[in-house]
C-alpha cells in the first residue's frame, strides 16, 4: 500500500513543496486509494501535482504507469520536460513525432511513471491493446472540461474516454478549472466515473482585488489603461483585448510612454511572438498586451495588475485571466474596462453556431458586469463556493458608485433603444415630393443595367462606399441628387415606386430596378479577371490567411490546409485550440502552426 505519508515524501524530494495546497491532499488520496475523482482547482491552482504525485509514488512502488490524456501537444510537452528535469521518468505520445520516436516511447513503457497521449491517440483501438499488455496504475484526464459541450473547449474524442473504465478497468481522475455544475455532471457521466470523489479547492484569492468599470468605447479605456498602469510600481501586468486590432493599436499608443511594453496575437510571426513572451518573462518588459492567444501555461509571479480593456467571452475565461494576477500572494488588481459595443464584437466572434457553453458563460460575464454586489462573491458562486462579502472588490468598497455607474450605463442603454426608434419613425414618416420622385427616375434613366434598391437608394444619398462605385454609380449625374433623405426612407419609397408601377423590377433572385418598359442594354462584356469576392467573407479572411502564409513558407496553398479543411474550418468556426484540433486535416503540426493564426481570423471575421 501506497500511503500518504509516501506521497508526501514524493511532493517534497521530487517537485521540491513542502506541502499539499488546499484540495491537493483529498484528491492525492482519492488517486493512491484507486477511487474515481473529479478535482475542481482554479487556474494555477496546482492541478498537476494532483495526479503526478501518485504516479511517482505508484511507480516507485511498482505498481506501473498513470495514463494522462492532455488535450494539447504544448501542454503535455512543457509537463513531460518539467517532469525529466526533476528526474521522473515521463514521456508524450503524439503525432507530430516521427514513428521512431513513438516505438521508442512504447518500447520503453514500463520504464515510465507517467505517459501523455491525447484522446484520438486513446481512440485507436490497437493502442488500447498496446497499453492493456503494460502495467498501469491510474489514469488522469486533465482540462476534463473539454468532455463537456457545456465547457469551453468542447472536443467531441474526449466523449470516448469512457473506454479508460470500460476496457483499461483504471481507477480515473478528472481534472479542471471549470466549474459550471452541467460540466462537471457532463464530465461524471461522459468518463462514466463510479461513485466518484469529489475535490474542490477555494477559488478565493484574498490577495486580487476585483472591479469592473463601465466606460463609452476606446478612448476613454485607453486613457484609463495608462492611469491604471502607473499605479503597478516595478510589477508586470497583463493588458487583454478580444482583437489583435485592437491589441496592436493599443500597444502603439503605450509604447510612445514606454520602451517596456510587448505586444502578443496569433497574427505575429512565430519569432515576434516568442521574443514577446520572452521579454516579458524576463522582465525587460513590464506590460504585455494580449489577445487570448496568450497566457496559456503562463505562470509569473509579480503580475500586480490584469487589466481588460474590451471584455473576454465568458465568465470562466475571465476568472482564468484574472487568476494570472498576484500568483506571488501579494496584492494585485483586477479590472475589467467594459463598454457597451463589446457585446456585439462577442457575438462576431461566437459566430452563429455558439455552444451552449458560450451562451450561457456570456450571460454569467454579463451579469458579473452589471452587478452591484461583491464581485468576489460572484465569481466563487459561479463556481459553486459560497463566500461571504470581500470587503476589497470596487462593490463592496464603494458600492454607491457601483450602483451609479450600472444605473447610468442602463440609462444610456435606454436612451439609445429610445432615440434609435424615434429615429424610425421619423425615417417612416418621410414621403418624396414630386419633384423628388422625378429624381428617382431621372437617376435610375441614367443607370447603363438595373441596380438593387439599395445600390440606388445609396447612389441617390451620394454615397462612395466600394460596393457603390464598383458599379459605376458614383458616375451618375444624378449622384447624390437626395443626400437629404434616410435611406431607410429612401429604400421604402423606391419599393412604393415599384408596387405602384412607376419603376419596374427585374430580375427574380436579385430584384433589381428599372425603368418600365426600357429595354436594357447587353453590356459590353470584356473579359475581366474574375475577383474572388464571391466567397463569403470568412473563406475570402481564410485563403488570404493561406496564400499569405504559403507565401511565407514557399510553400503550395493546399499544403497549408485543403479547401475542405478550410471548409469545415469555416463552418464550425472552431473557438479554441482544442475544437481546431478537431477539425479534420488539423494535425498537431498545423495546430502548431496555424492553429492561433486561423483562430484570429475567426476571431476578426
Ligand atoms: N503544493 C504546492 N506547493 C507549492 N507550489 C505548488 C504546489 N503544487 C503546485 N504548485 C505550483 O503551482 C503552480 C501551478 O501548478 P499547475 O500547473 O499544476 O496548475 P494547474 O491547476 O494545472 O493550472 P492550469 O489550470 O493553468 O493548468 C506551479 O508553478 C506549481 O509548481
Ligand atoms: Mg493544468
Ligand atoms: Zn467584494
Amino acid at each position: 500500500m501506497v500511503s500518504l505519508d509516501d506521497a508526501r515524501d514524493v511532493l517534497a524530494e521530487a517537485f521540491g513543496h513542502s506541502e499539499f495546497r488546499r484540495g491537493q491532499e483529498a484528491a492525492v488520496q482519492a488517486v493512491l486509494d484507486g477511487r474515481d475523482a473529479t478535482v475542481l482547482l482554479p487556474t494555477g491552482g496546482g492541478k498537476s501535482a494532483c495526479f503526478q504525485v501518485p504516479a511517482v509514488a505508484l511507480f516507485r512502488a511498482g505498481q506501473g504507469l498513470t495514463l494522462v490524456v492532455s488535450p494539447l501537444i504544448a501542454l503535455m510537452e512543457d509537463q513531460v520536460s518539467a517532469l525529466r528535469e526533476r528526474g521522473i521518468p515521463a514521456a508524450a505520445l503524439h503525432s507530430s513525432m516521427s514513428w521512431d520516436e513513438q516505438r521508442a516511447v512504447l518500447s520503453g513503457a514500463d520504464e515510465l511513471a507517467l505517459l501523455y497521449v491525447s484522446p484520438e491517440r486513446l481512440a485507436v483501438k490497437r493502442f488500447r491493446s498496446f497499453l492493456s499488455r503494460h502495467r498501469l496504475a491510474r489514469a488522469a484526464v486533465d482540462d476534463a472540461h473539454c468532455v463537456s459541450e457545456w465547457g469551453h473547449d468542447f472536443r467531441k474524442p474526449y466523449r470516448q474516454l469512457a473506454v479508460l473504465k470500460h476496457e483499461l478497468g483504471l481507477p480515473v481522475v478528472a481534472l479542471t478549472a471549470t466549474a459550471t455544475p452541467e460540466v462537471l455532471d457532463d464530465i461524471r457521466t461522459s468518463l462514466d466515473l463510479d461513485d466518484p470523489v469529489h475535490v474542490q479547492g477555494s477559488f478565493l484569492r484574498p490577495n486580487l482585488t476585483l472591479s469592473v468599470e463601465l466606460h463609452k468605447g476606446d478612448k476613454a479605456r485607453t486613457e484609463r489603461a495608462k492611469q491604471l498602469l502607473e499605479g503597478i510600481g516595478e510589477g508586470r501586468a497583463v493588458i487583454y483585448a478580444a482583437t489583435r486590432k485592437r491589441v496592436t493599436a493599443l500597444a502603439k499608443d503605450l509604447k510612445t510612454r514606454s520602451r517596456r511594453v510587448a505586444h502578443y496575437h496569433a497574427g505575429r510571426t512565430d519569432g515576434a511572438r516568442a521574443k514577446a513572451q520572452a521579454d516579458f518573462e524576463s522582465g525587460k518588459a513590464r506590460v504585455i498586451v494580449a489577445t487570448t492567444a496568450f497566457g496559456m501555461g503562463i505562470d509569473q509571479p509579480d503580475v500586480r495588475l490584469v487589466l481588460h480593456v474590451q471584455s473576454p467571452g465568458t465568465l470562466e475565461a475571465y476568472a482564468q485571466q484574472a487568476g494570472r494576477a498576484g500568483r506571488d500572494g501579494q496584492p494585485a488588481r483586477c479590472v475589467l474596462l467594459y463598454s457597451a459595443g463589446d457585446k456585439r464584437t462577442h457575438e462576431r466572434i461566437r459566430g452563429s453556431r455558439p455552444t451552449p457553453g458560450q451562451v450561457q458563460g456570456w450571460k454569467a460575464l454579463a451579469d458579473y458586469i452589471y452587478a452591484t454586489d461583491c464581485r468576489e462573491s460572484r465569481l466563487a458562486a459561479h463556481f459553486g463556493e459560497q463566500a461571504p462579502p470581500c470587503g476589497r472588490c470596487d462593490a463592496c468598497a464603494s458600492g454607491d458608485q457601483v450602483v451609479d455607474q450600472v444605473q447610468a450605463a442602463r440609462k444610456a442603454v435606454r436612451e439609445k433603444r429610445t432615440e434609435t426608434r424615434e429615429r424610425r419613425q421619423e425615417e417612416d414618416a418621410v414621403s418624396l415630393t414630386a419633384e423628388q420622385e422625378q429624381l428617382v427616375l431621372d437617376f435610375v434613366e441614367a443607370l447603363k443595367k438595373p441596380l438593387g434598391v439599395t445600390t440606388v437608394a445609396k447612389g441617390l444619398r451620394g454615397s462612395r462606399a466600394k460596393a457603390v462605385t464598383r458599379k459605376g454609380v458614383a458616375r451618375n449625374p444624378h449622384h447624390g441628387a437626395l443626400k437629404a433623405i434616410p435611406e431607410r426612407s429612401l429604400v421604402r419609397e423606391i419599393s412604393r415606386m415599384l408596387s405602384e408601377g412607376k419603376l419596374a423590377k427585374r430580375g427574380r433572385k436579385y430584384p433589381t430596378v428599372w425603368i418600365p418598359e426600357k429595354r436594357v442594354r447587353p453590356v459590353r462584356t470584356t473579359p475581366r479577371v474574375r475577383r474572388a469576392s464571391s466567397d463569403p467573407p470568412l473563406v475570402a479572411a481564410l485563403k488570404r490567411f493561406r496564400t499569405r502564409e504559403a507565401r511565407r513558407l514557399r510553400w503550395k496553398p493546399y499544403q497549408v490546409f485543403t479547401n475542405e479543411t478550410m471548409g469545415l474550418i469555416a463552418d464550425g468556426r472552431p473557438s479554441s485550440l482544442v475544437e481546431l484540433e478537431s477539425v479534420k486535416g488539423m494535425g498537431p503540426k498545423r495546430i502548431r502552426r496555424f492553429g492561433e493564426g486561423i483562430l484570429g481570423v475567426l476571431a476578426e471575421t
